[in-house]
């Protein structure tokens, strides 16, 4: 069986930077009270225009550049997201067009796994290229947030930004370094305090659904709080001790950047000190299934990834959905 190894990764966040005095004038709100309840200090809002799709296909050009890859190479392209650009096709058609793949076996689709996509994604592709139905795998994390945020909720709007991460993810046979393991699970009777009530098969669009603010993300932000700070670590701890791996062992831990004290209660269960954890949601926010692979991306980037560490990727989102991941870094 090949091995599946992340050999590039790439991200985008768009130009425009809302600092959280940008809700102070908007809605009932201060800086103090998000910097505090979150730690988020700003975030990227993508212009009108400027899709899902748009951003992931920029993320994946950044990263095909580091690997110096034609596009045509690509057989395989996954896409998490909870913000398709429409509800059919799957964005990845979109983007593979746009970016004008014409590799004759190029397949692909989009996972719906929220806040963990990228985990999802990243599982998904990895099964695919280690039973040699992929060489080349393109997993992506994008999402624009500001497309289902309600502006005027004030638990919701100021957590959310937009943004993609890609990573290449090629096969190997070399076994020393890759995807080793991962845990992830499904718990649907979250649903109540996460999702979109209306837009699906289960309440179509209608004037009423749209006067009613039912097209946004509705979110009970303490429940949702509880859950994560729980499931996140449960499955961390799962991939930990399933790998005979301690804290001492793990070089960063990669969690979605949903909340500063949930990414602070996942590293102390992990009993990892703060500087072996990726944290940029001071300055994006939640980029929902774009978290972790802008992380990875920013942290390779600034030189602090070394060959054969061992990493921790973990996730809570809607569904609920939750899960993490254990790999030795590929890139040199
Ligand atoms: N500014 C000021 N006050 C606000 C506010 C804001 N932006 N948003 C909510 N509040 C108020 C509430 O109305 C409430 O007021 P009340 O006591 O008068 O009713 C008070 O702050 C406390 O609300 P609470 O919901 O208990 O706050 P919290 O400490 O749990 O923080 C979240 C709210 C949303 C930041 C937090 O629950 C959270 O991050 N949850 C997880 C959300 C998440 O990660 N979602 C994505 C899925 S991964």
């Amino acid at each position: 069986m090949k091995k599946a190894v992340i050999t590039a990764v790439g991200h985008y966040v768009p130009d425009n930077i809302i600092p959280n005095s940008y809700f102070e004038s908007r809605i009932e709100t201060t800086d103090e009270w998000i910097r505090t309840r979150t730690g988020i200090q700003e975030r990227r809002f993508a212009p009108d225009g400027m899709a899902t799709s748009d951003m992931s296909v920029l993320a994946i050009e950044d990263c095909l550049k580091m690997r110096g890859l034609d596009k045509n190479e690509i057989d395989f392209i996954v896409v998490a997201t909870v913000t398709p650009d429409h509800v059919f096709p799957a964005t990845a058609c979109l983007i593979q067009d746009k970016l004008g793949m014409k590799h004759p076996r190029i397949w692909g689709y989009d996972i719906s796994a929220a806040c963990s996509g990228f985990l999802f994604a990243l599982e998904t592709a990895r099964r695919l290229v280690e039973s040699g139905g992929s060489q080349k795998a393109i997993v992506v994390g994008a999402d624009k947030m500001t497309a289902i945020v309600d502006p005027e909720d004030r638990a919701t709007c100021i957590i959310f930004g937009d943004g993609a991460g890609a990573v290449l993810i090629e096969a190997s046979d070399d076994d020393s370094v890759g995807i080793m393991d991962a845990s992830l699970h499904v718990d649907g009777s979250g649903f109540q305090h996460l999702h979109m009530k209306a837009g699906g098969s289960a309440m179509p669009a209608t004037h009423e659904t749209v006067d009613k603010r039912l097209h946004y993300a509705y979110q009970e932000g303490q429940h949702v709080f509880k859950s994560a700070v729980k499931s996140m670590a449960d499955a961390t701890m799962d991939v930990m001790q399933r790998n005979n791996l301690t804290g001492s062992d793990v070089a960063w831990l990669v969690p979605h950047q949903a909340n500063l004290r949930i990414i602070e209660a996942t590293a102390n269960r992990m009993e990892l000190d703060k500087e072996r954890v990726m944290i940029n949601i001071q300055r994006y926010g939640n980029t929902t299934a774009g978290t972790i692979p802008i992380c990875l991306s920013e942290w390779q980037k600034a030189g602090k990834i070394q060959y054969g560490d061992n990493m921790i990727l973990a996730a809570f989102g809607g569904g609920f959905t939750y899960g993490s991941a254990y790999l030795k870094w590929g890139i040199k």
